[in-house]
């Protein structure tokens, strides 16, 4: 049975125009019994719609960012600011030290992909964390949290953007990709055309943080979603993304696009599985892995390639 997240389903975006598309109610609950899942077709019932069965989509907004805003706590809790800076500060050291950013005094630029409400850009922003070269950036699909981070980066006097836009049909150059907790909404093929869009782009770097597939995920994430988040619909959806993440070897796997090195920070056999939440697969062009290991110090001992991991992607 396939886990569904409730987010997905309520939301409904054409990939081309960017316009937004109506959702039957009843097509969402539908889904959710087909998948076996009938408290997520409760949660669902419970939303309001309009007399032909279509959801409203202000309620279905606020419900997003409400949402949002609760796995804003999260990230707070879990300081995924510092675990980005961690990996993110290096690379962006490598990128700075080696001939590939020859262009001298060129802008660097970091964006983030399903930047949602743009914690992690607003953090990076807040805190300075990668230096005043690098302007930052969030893409997202919807449009309503689009808005909402960028009306919390103005009332916050910060120096970022955020843009509307498709994974898949990028608005934004890089200098480096990021995403948070996103990976695991890409299924299929979808998960290596997502990595090779990037690598085909003049972008030096990917580094993109999901949750760590270990046994205990689903567990943790249940706990900790119970205990942090009010609405059904986020503990739902926490508990399906723990259940949804990838393996270390199909996300190795994927992020093998052409002219990328593949590296997985902390993969299962590393982390210690209480307490690795979210970690990254990355991309390097080859002549920035080795300035990132030594940029990285002691760290680099954690960062492994497929020939480390062996194994067949799942
Ligand atoms: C679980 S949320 C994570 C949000 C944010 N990165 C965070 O960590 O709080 C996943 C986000 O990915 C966005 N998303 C899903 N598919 C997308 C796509 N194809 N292009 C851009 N954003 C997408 C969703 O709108 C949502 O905001």
């Amino acid at each position: 049975m396939p886990h569904l997240e409730i987010s997905d389903l309520i939301t409904a975006t054409d990939p081309h125009s960017g316009a937004r598309l109506p959702v039957r109610r009843d097509e969402v609950i539908r889904r959710l019994h087909e998948a076996g899942d009938r408290r997520g077709a409760r949660i669902v019932e419970a939303l309001p719609a309009d007399r032909q069965g279509v959801l409203d989509p202000a309620a279905v907004d606020r419900l997003m960012i409400d949402v949002h805003t609760e796995l804003q706590r999260l990230s707070e809790e879990l300081r995924i600011g510092e675990r980005l800076v961690h990996v993110l500060g290096p690379l962006f050291d490598a990128i700075r030290a080696t001939a590939v950013s020859a262009g001298g005094g060129t802008p660097l630029r970091l964006v983030d992909i399903g930047s949602g409400l743009g914690y992690v850009i607003r953090w990076l922003a807040a805190h300075g964390a990668l230096g005043p070269d690098v302007e930052l950036v969030g893409v997202d699909l919807d449009s309503a949290l689009v808005g909402e981070a960028g009306r919390l980066a103005r009332a916050e006097g910060l120096d970022c953007r955020f843009v509307h836009g498709n994974a898949f049909d990028l608005p934004e150059a890089a200098t480096v990709y990021v995403s948070t907790g996103v990976l695991h909404h890409f299924r299929g093929p979808d998960l290596a055309e997502f990595f090779r869009a990037q690598a085909a782009s003049p972008a030096l770097a990917f580094c993109h943080f999901d949750i760590a597939a270990t046994r205990l995920a689903p567990v943790g994430a249940w706990v900790f979603h119970r205990a942090r988040m009010r609405h059904p619909l986020g503990r739902h959806d926490g508990v399906a993304s723990a259940r949804r993440a990838h393996t270390d070897e199909t996300l190795l796997h994927a992020a093998a696009a052409p002219g990328m090195r593949p590296l997985l920070y902390e993969p299962r056999g590393l982390a210690n599985p209480f307490c690795t939440t979210l970690r990254p697969v990355l991309g390097v062009r080859p002549e920035l892995e080795a300035p990132l290991r030594r940029a990285m110090g002691r760290a680099a001992r954690r960062l492994v390639g497929p020939e480390q991991l062996g194994g067949a992607p799942r």
